[in-house]
This record gives structure tokens, sequence and C-alpha cells, in this order.
């Protein structure tokens, strides 16, 4: 491949011509401090610089290089080496430098300098540091400085990609380059590592490119910098997908990698293969989405990672190496046929709220041998785009073939994508009529209020196959406070929020949730299909088919199990997304007396259940471990919200306690 670069000579004048554009857009140069046809950071040019340069690359040394041409680690001060390990482009031979000819590939390119912008270190950990460009404290006015590079690049098209890592507050970035507003205003988030990437056409020779911020008005709104890489679009040739093939072939990437990144990396190899095995194949659409297939699958193969132990607190991946998605969950063994081969096994099932797209999702599932692998088995309970798509899309025609506009309203309602909250699923295998039947806190806004938390229901959908897709059944309020008790909310009755479930010994399921505005927990008794309640609300009766627990204590997020004949409920206080103090209770039956045994952490100097809230205990038979489940909620950036599985250790009295361990194994 051939780049002819223009004229070095016009390039120079280019950037002397250019440099005066750039002072009165406020790149911040004195007009005095140097000649109209050179910017002050150019060394004078020796009599034909680069008179008649051009730039060959091979394809091969192209993709090798992923096409860039410049990655800039900007503002770094020992320029010649890439401090943050950035790999040079194929046109520089420094990390970063003022604006001149590069000494290796006499090209001319790097930033504008001026005291308005300086360098500055951050460390970001682990012995490395980067660097980035700021705006100064003293810089006359914000909002006209901005940090200018130029780059010398043969005539076409490029993508751009500027870094930011910000420590500060959250700040706006614009982006201008070759005329025209690529980036206007948009966030840059504290602590993220921020990319940014556009397209752009250059025709000059000379790429130009100014981060500022129009709006800024104080230092503190001003632009930062701190990387940038400008990359050549492929030339789509035969060669080149040859040269990808060649490249990116890996001869036992089945053992190397996940499953599903595997699958799609090979039957992109495989089309390539296929299309280059014809001489006549020469087509530039077909070369160019067989390339980008190849390049983008081989990018995707994910390594297999297994792990062999609990890391509490740590992104905790799927067998895919996909982050887990299954928040406020629950943890339990069930014997369930494999979904491809229909043979039975006992498999750990985690079911989960799917929180990947934040505050509403469905609900996910996973199954593992060992408690530490987890292969993610899908969404089992989708919410609802829109009342159409339940008339519309396939998934949820099928689903909902039957169901009367009645009926499928309140599908609508309950599972919808833009207003529903659906929260701590829990399944339950009803052995009498082979049913999965999937409770959670369906909650949303009503026709009086527009609180995410106003409906206080909870949701009920079946399935005949453990991982769905699963049926909307309804969401009821539950059980109400007897005439003879104090109700701590009589406004609005039968409330159920943060729920749990329990099946006993004899095979009677309960249902344990918050209620009375999460003031009070009840335990209501489920019918024999585990749908709905024993006996409904109107005619139940109390300490037969519910209880009333601790009144006014406000405790949720309930966990009961059965240990050595005692029952036992882990709760939390009720403070949002924020951990608190945890309290267990105890008692001789579901529906007995519950006594308090207080906060079963030891060491947890915060009081915050270590930094958690709890979801569900259960036990490890083989190893003989009780573990307890929670979740460490992260509100801003619920995604990323963490799983802390701990073991429980118990007294000889039965005294339930719970330490902090950052690795642990099962025994
Ligand atoms: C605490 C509950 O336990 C969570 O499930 C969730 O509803 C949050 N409150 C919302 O603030």
């Amino acid at each position: 491949m051939v780049f002819p670069f223009k004229n070095g000579v016009k390039q120079v004048l280019k950037a002397g011509v250019l440099a005066v554009a750039l002072l009165s857009a406020g790149c911040g140069r004195e007009e005095t401090t140097f000649p109209a046809e050179m910017p002050p950071s150019v060394a004078a040019p020796t009599a034909e610089p680069v008179a008649s340069q051009s730039f060959t690359r091979t394809a091969k040394e192209m993709l090798m290089a992923d096409f860039t041409l410049y990655r800039v680690d900007c503002a770094t001060k020992d320029t010649g080496i890439f401090p943050t390990g950035f790999p040079a482009g194929l046109c520089q031979s420094q990390s970063d430098m003022p604006y001149g000819e590069d000494p290796v590939t006499k090209l001319y390119w790097g930033y504008h300098g001026s005291p308005d912008i300086l360098s500055e270190e951050d460390s970001l950990g682990e012995g490395v540091t980067a660097f980035k460009w700021v705006v100064s404290k003293n810089a006359s006015d914000p909002s006209k400085t901005g940090i200018c590079y130029d780059f010398s690049v043969p005539e076409g098209n490029y993508t751009v990609t500027l870094g930011f890592y910000n420590p500060f507050g959250v700040r706006k970035i614009s982006v201008e380059c070759e005329g025209k507003t690529e980036i206007k205003a948009e966030k840059i988030l504290r602590y993220n590592v921020n990319e940014k990437s556009f397209e752009t056409k250059v025709t000059d020779g000379i790429l130009n490119l100014k981060v500022c911020n129009p709006d800024a008005h104080t230092f503190m709104e001003s632009p930062i910098l701190s990387y940038i890489t400008i990359a050549s679009e492929p030339e789509y040739t035969r060669e080149l997908l040859s040269a990808a093939v060649e490249s990116m072939r890996v001869d036992n990437a089945a053992e190397l990698y996940t499953e599903k990144s595997v699958k799609s990396y090979l039957s992109a190899l495989e089309a390539a293969e296929k299309f280059l095995s014809k001489e006549s194949n020469n087509g530039v659409n077909q070369i160019k989405q067989k390339f980008k297939d190849l390049r983008e699958s081989y990018k995707m193969l994910t390594k297999k990672y297994k792990y062999d132990s609990f890391n509490p607190g740590a992104v905790w991946t799927d067998t895919e190496g996909t982050p887990i998605q299954a928040h406020g969950g629950q943890v339990q063994q069930l014997e369930i046929p494999d979904p491809e081969t229909g043979k039975i096994s006992t498999k750990w099932v985690w079911v989960g709220e799917d929180k990947t797209h934040g505050y509403r999702g469905g609900v996910c599932a996973y199954t593992s041998d060992d408690l530490y692998n987890w292969k993610f088995e899908g969404i089992i309970m989708r919410n609802v785009p829109s009342r159409r798509a339940l008339e519309k899309e396939e998934y949820f025609k099928d689903l909902y073939a039957g169901y009367s506009d009645a009926e499928l309203d309140n599908v609508a309602l309950a599972l919808d994508a833009e207003r529903a909250v659906i929260e701590r699923p829990k399944l339950i295998y009803n052995e009498k009529n082979r049913q999965y039947v999937l409770w959670f806190h369906a909650d949303g806004p009503t026709a009086t209020s527009n609180s995410n938390y106003a409906a206080a229901c909870a949701g009920v959908a079946v399935s005949d196959t453990p991982f769905g897709p699963y049926r909307f059944v309804g969401r009821y309020r539950l059980n109400t406070c007897p005439p003879d008790q104090e109700d701590k909310h009589p406004q609005s009755k039968g409330m159920a929020r943060d729920m749990n479930l329990f099946k006993d010994t004899d095979g009677t399921a309960y249902i344990i949730y918050s209620s009375e505005e999460n003031l009070t927990l009840y335990i209501s008794k489920l019918n024999e299909d585990y749908t709905y309640l024993e006996t409904e609300p109107e005619k139940a009766v109390y300490g037969k088919d519910f209880i009333r627990l601790f009144p006014g204590a406000q405790r949720e997020a309930p966990a009961l199990f059965l240990k050595d004949g005692r029952y036992y409920l882990m709760t939390s206080g009720c403070t949002g997304w924020a951990p608190n103090q945890a309290r267990y209770y105890v008692a001789d039956s579901v529906m007995g007396e519950w006594t308090s045994k207080g906060d079963p952490c030891i060491g947890d100097s915060n009081h915050t259940t270590f930094e958690s809230q709890s979801t569900c205990i259960f036990l490890d038979v083989n190893s003989g471990t009780w573990i307890y489940m929670g979740d460490r909620w992260f509100a801003d950036t619920l995604n990323d919200s963490r799983y802390i599985w701990l073991p429980i250790v118990f007294k000889d009295n039965g005294d339930m306690e719970i330490s902090f361990v950052s690795n642990w194994k099962l025994r």
C-alpha cells in the first residue's frame, strides 16, 4: 500500500496558515511569538525536508499496526518512549512532541504549545503514570482555550479516537476536526476511562484537531486530553483479507477461548477462507464485510477463565467472560434437563436481576457444577418493550397466545421495560405439577402515583422448563394487618416489596416479604401450585395463613433457611441501595415465634454487613458449607454491583457468625 503524503514544504506552509486560524480559535498562542508561516514549536525546515514524502506499507504491516498512523500519549514528558505501554503508530517515533518534524519518520505532527496548556501526571495505580493536557488556572479565557494538534496524513478517511482520564468532576468536551464539530459538549465522567471516536476525511494532507469546551467559564470546566489515535481506513483488497486470515489464525482457539467467542470467530474465519479460495472473488464490499467480521470476532475472542475460589466484591464473570447479572438473586440445586441434550443432571441454578442496562431489566439464570464457574442460560423472563410487542414479537406472541386484551394490558403494565421495577426474583419447582414458578418483587408507578415503588406487589410467572421463557401470571397485593393488631401503614393495604421464598420439609411453600411500607415483614403460605396464596387475603386467618413479624422494625431483604430443625431469617434494614446492619432471627417453625439474635457479622466495623445486603442463604451439602449471598449495590452503576458470598460459621449453640474473607474455597 502506498500512501502519498503531500509535499512536505506545502505541509509546513499549511501549518503556518493553520497557526493563525488556531490562534483566533483560541489555541493559546501569542501572535507575536511566531512567524505567520510557522508555529513556534516547529524547527526551521531544512532546504528540502520531506519534499516528496511517501509512505509505503504492506497490507500486513498496516494490519499489524491496526491501521494506526499515530498513537499519541498526550503530554508525556519523556518523549521517545511510551510510558503507559502504548505501541507507537506507524508515522511517529515519539510518544508526543511539539508540532514539527518527527526525527525518524520525517513527517510533521504534534501539539501546538501554549502557556495556557499544561502537562499533568496522574498515578493510575500499580506503578503506572498517565499524563494528560490540562488548562492552566491562569488561562484568561477557558472558553477559548483549546488543545490543538496537527498530523501529516495521506488523503483519505480516518477514525480518530480520543481518550480522557478524568480525576476531576464531570467535564464537557467538544472536538473540532477538519473544520467540523465532531463531538459537541459530551460528558467526560470522573474516574472513568472515557473514550470518544469519530470518522473524518482528510483532503489536504493534514488532519487538524482541537479539543475544547466552548462553554467553559472556569478552569474546572476546561478541557483535558490523555491520548489520541489516528487510524486509516483499510484498503479492502484480497491481499489484505489473506494477510488477515494468516495473522488472525488461532489453531487451538477452542482450547483457549470461550465457547461463544470461538464460535463466531471460526465462522468468520471459515467464510474468509472460502471467499479467498475462489480466485474470481474480488468484490470490495464483500472483502470489506469478510474482513470486518474476521477482525471483530478475532478481537472479541475471550480467554477462558476458570475460578477455583470465591472473591467477594470482585467482578465475577460467567463462562463467556461477561460479568454475571443475577442481582438480588437466589442459588439452589435443581435436577434439570440439559437444554441441548435433554439429559437430566443436578446443577446449581442462580437466578437474579438483569441490571445490564441499569435499574430496569428482566430476570437472568445461570448454572454451575462447582458454584465458582457459572454458565449463562439466558434472560428467563424478559421485560416488555411495548404493549404492541406482546402481539407482534414472536417471543411474546407465542408466550401469551390465548391471553385476553385485558390480560395483555396487565402483562404490559407489570413488565413494562420503561416503567416496571422487577426485583429479587426467586424460583421454586413444583414437583406435583412439574412447573417452575418464579416470584419477584413487581413494582412501578400506578394510576395515582408516579413513584417507582407505588405498586408494591408480588409478581408470579411460570414455565415448564427451568430457563423459560416464563409467562407472567399476575401481580398481587398480599395479606393485610388483622383488625385487632396495629397496622403500621393503614393507608395502603397488602403491600409486598423485598421478598423471598421458602419450601419447608413437608413441601409447603411460603413467601416472606416487606409490607406496610417496609415497616413490617410478613410470611404468607402459598397454595399447592405455588402460584398464589393458600387463602386469599379477605379470608386468610392470622397465624394459620400468615403472620406479621417485628411491626415497625423496618426490615427487608429476607433470606429464610432451615438448619438442624431451627428456622433462621436473615434481614437488612431499609436504606435504599446503601448497605446497613444485618439482623437475624430464629424460630422453631415458620409460623412460630421469631426471636431476634442481632447482627451475625464479626469484625464488620462499619456495621454495613460488609457493605452488602442479604438475598439468599443456602447449603452446599458436599462441603457442608452454609453460604451467605449478598449484594453490594452501586447505586450509580447498578450493572456493576458486586456479589458478596461468605461462609457462615454456626457455633455449638446454633448462633450464626459471618466474617469477611477476601478469597476462600469450599472445603
Ligand atoms: C433495597 C431493596 O432491598 C432493593 O431490592 C431495592 O429495592 C432498593 N432498596 C431500591 O432502593
